[in-house]
Order: C-alpha cells, then sequence, then structure tokens
C-alpha cells in the first residue's frame, strides 16, 4: 500500500533521473580522490555555497559533527542552540568524539542573539575552557528562518570574539526558497557549512560539508578517521548533482502545499495552527479533542503516517512525494478525525 507520509521530507524517494543518473556514473575509488562525479559534486556544492572547497559525507550528523571536530580542540566549549539538532538529536557525539562541552542558548523562538553569544563566550580564565566555535541552525528544525541581518550580527560578533562559526544548513535551500535569496547569501558568511542532500532534495544517502581548502582538507582526514570515507561513491553523488542542479529548483511548491495545508487545518475549530512556524515546508498543530494523539494511528488507517506529537504538538512535512491531492486527503483524515472526537474542554 501506497503511504502519504507527511513525518519528514527524509522519507522522499530517489527520483526516476536520480536511478538513471545512478546507475551510468563514472565512479572511482574516492579515498584515493579518484572519482571524478563525487569531485564534481564537492566542486559544485563549493560553488553554489560560495566556499572554497566541499567534502561529500554521509549524512548531516556526520557532517556537523566533523565541523565540530575540525574546528575544535579536545577541551574547548562550543556554543548552540538548546533545540539544535547538532545537541539535541546527535547522540551527544560532540562529547564523545571532539571531547569539548556544549554551552547552550535558550529563548522560545530558538534563535540566537548577539547578546547571548556575548554572555556565553567564556573570558580567559584559569577556570575555563576556550570557547572556539558557535553553531547556528537555518532553518531551524521548529521550522521558521533566521533573518539575515541577525545571522549576520551573530557571525561578526562571533568572528571579533575569535570564534569559528558553522552552519548546520540542513534545510538552508528552504530557507533561501522563503527569502527568495541566492543561498550563498546564507551560506558564504560562515567558515563551515553542512547541507543535506538527503531530505527534500531527494537522494537517498549524503550531504555536504563546506569551507576552506584547508578546513576541509583536515575534515577530509577526520572523515577517514571515522572510517567514512568511501570508494565509488560516484553513485551516489551522481543523485547529489540532481539534488543541488534540479531539486532545489522545485522546492517552492513543497512550501506552497504546507501553506495550503495550514490555512485548511486554520479553518477547523479544534485545530491550532502554529502560525509564527510556517516559513518552510513544516506544519506545526494543536488538536483541542480528547486523545488527540489517537490521530497518529487514526491516520495510519486511513493511509497517512504521521510522527506521534511533541509536547502535544504535531509536525508535518511536505516533500518531493506529497501532490496537493495527499494534502486534500490529509485535511480530510484530520476533518473526520475531530468529528469523531469529542473536543477537550
Ligand atoms: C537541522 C538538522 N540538522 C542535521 C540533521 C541530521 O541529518 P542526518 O539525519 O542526515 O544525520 C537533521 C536531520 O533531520 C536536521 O533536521
Amino acid at each position: 500500500m501506497k503511504y502519504i507520509d507527511l513525518r519528514s521530507d527524509t522519507v522522499t524517494m530517489p527520483t526516476p533521473q536520480m536511478r538513471k543518473a545512478m546507475s551510468e556514473a563514472l565512479v572511482g575509488d574516492d579515498v584515493y580522490q579518484d572519482d571524478p562525479t563525487v569531485k564534481e559534486l564537492e566542486t559544485l556544492a563549493a560553488h553554489v555555497t560560495g566556499h572554497p572547497a566541499g567534502l561529500f559525507v554521509a549524512s548531516g550528523t556526520m557532517g556537523n559533527q566533523l565541523a565540530i571536530m575540525t574546528h575544535t580542540r579536545r577541551g574547548d566549549e562550543i556554543i548552540t542552540g538548546a533545540n539544535y539538532h547538532i545537541v539535541a538529536h546527535e547522540v551527544g557525539a560532540a562529547a564523545v568524539l571532539s571531547n569539548v562541552s556544549i554551552r547552550t542558548i535558550h529563548n522560545d523562538n530558538d534563535f540566537i542573539y548577539p547578546k547571548d553569544i556575548k554572555s556565553a563566550v567564556r573570558s580567559i580564565d584559569i577556570h575555563n575552557p576556550r570557547t572556539s566555535l558557535l553553531s547556528l541552525e537555518n532553518a531551524l528544525s521548529n521550522g521558521t528562518i533566521m533573518p539575515i541581518e541577525l545571522m549576520r550580527e551573530n557571525i561578526e560578533l562571533a568572528h571579533s570574539l575569535g570564534l569559528n562559526v558553522h552552519l548546520d544548513g540542513a534545510r538552508v535551500f528552504n530557507a533561501a526558497v522563503t527569502l527568495n535569496c541566492d543561498v550563498k547569501t546564507l551560506t558564504a558568511p560562515f567558515d563551515s557549512v553542512m547541507f543535506c542532500l538527503s531530505k527534500g532534495l531527494c537522494s537517498p544517502i549524503g550531504s555536504m560539508l563546506v569551507g576552506s581548502k584547508d578546513f576541509i582538507e583536515k575534515a577530509r582526514k577526520n572523515r577517514k578517521l571515522l572510517g567514512g570515507g568511501m570508494r565509488q561513491a560516484g553513485i551516489l553523488a551522481a543523485a547529489g548533482l540532481i539534488s543541488i542542479h534540479d531539486m532545489t529548483k522545485r522546492l517552492a511548491e513543497d512550501h506552497h502545499h504546507a501553506q495550503k495545508l495550514a490555512l485548511a487545518l486554520t479553518e477547523i475549530k479544534e485545530v491550532e495552527v502554529y502560525d509564527k512556524l510556517r516559513d518552510i515546508n513544516m506544519v506545526f498543530f494543536k488538536l483541542h479533542v480528547e486523545t488527540a494523539e489517537r490521530l497518529v494511528e487514526f491516520a495510519l488507517a486511513h493511509g497517512c503516517k504521521i510522527n506521534p506529537p511533541s509536547d502535544e504538538v504535531f509536525r508535518v512535512v511536505t516533500h518531493n512525494d506529497i501532490s496537493s491531492a495527499d494534502v486534500d486527503a490529509f485535511i480530510e483524515i484530520i476533518r473526520k478525525f475531530v468529528k469523531e472526537n469529542p473536543r477537550a474542554n
């Protein structure tokens, strides 16, 4: 049975063009740097993001953690948002792999402001670790985008305090679409950027890490240390090239579907849509009915996969495998569910 899968944009299938390109890709041993398709992808990723060099890595987590490992020394402290993926969903890897501690910033909207950086950076003192890295996220996992001006102010301040700045840009192309800007505007000011090919951009596997030539050379060695040196990886890079060339151009459609879904849900009185969290391909909502969490099994029985709510808030994500008709079908599922379930007091 084909399900309407709204759990995440990570569930996207490689497109028929990707499968064809993968089967025909020129390949070589990438540890010897012999793979022409990987080289082409790394050059393209660096070019589009405004950086001198790029590295193909297995996942977003690997890209982020390689950035931390490459920018820091054992015992350093890094600054990031309390809910950012790097600290919330990467298995504590920064402590395990890089032996760094993390100073987290918590604001209700998950943004980081210059005042937060000022108070989080450690002074030079015998008791303090060295603060060496600020890691931002854009778009954020909460469905919003950090404004360009704020991002620039944060980077400038961090640089003036001697920190490097990394961007977890898993969905940075989504952010660029919403802001109607070249992705370089968002990525070039950073010392390193990770972006994912395997989410809304539909590749089956892979993320890119970009930065200076020196940074990427060190990250390449660290990738080998982690067992991430790949051989005939051009088979995967062939899909990545299509992600960057073609799939970045269609993300607006996913955003449009998310907007359509949010607007329709707003009309259902039992549904509270989080309007401030609607910048990209995500819709967050609460259901004011008894046993709202039963929506997960109800939706599944009606052919639709969603994740359980987190703190009672559901998140659904649109992507290349979700059509306008699928959005309509999900709206009908919600309508039916609230009809059959009494409103909570
Ligand atoms: C913001 C963000 N960063 C990093 C990642 C990690 O990517 P991966 O699942 O490829 O390790 C994700 C994954 O969902 C993410 O949402």
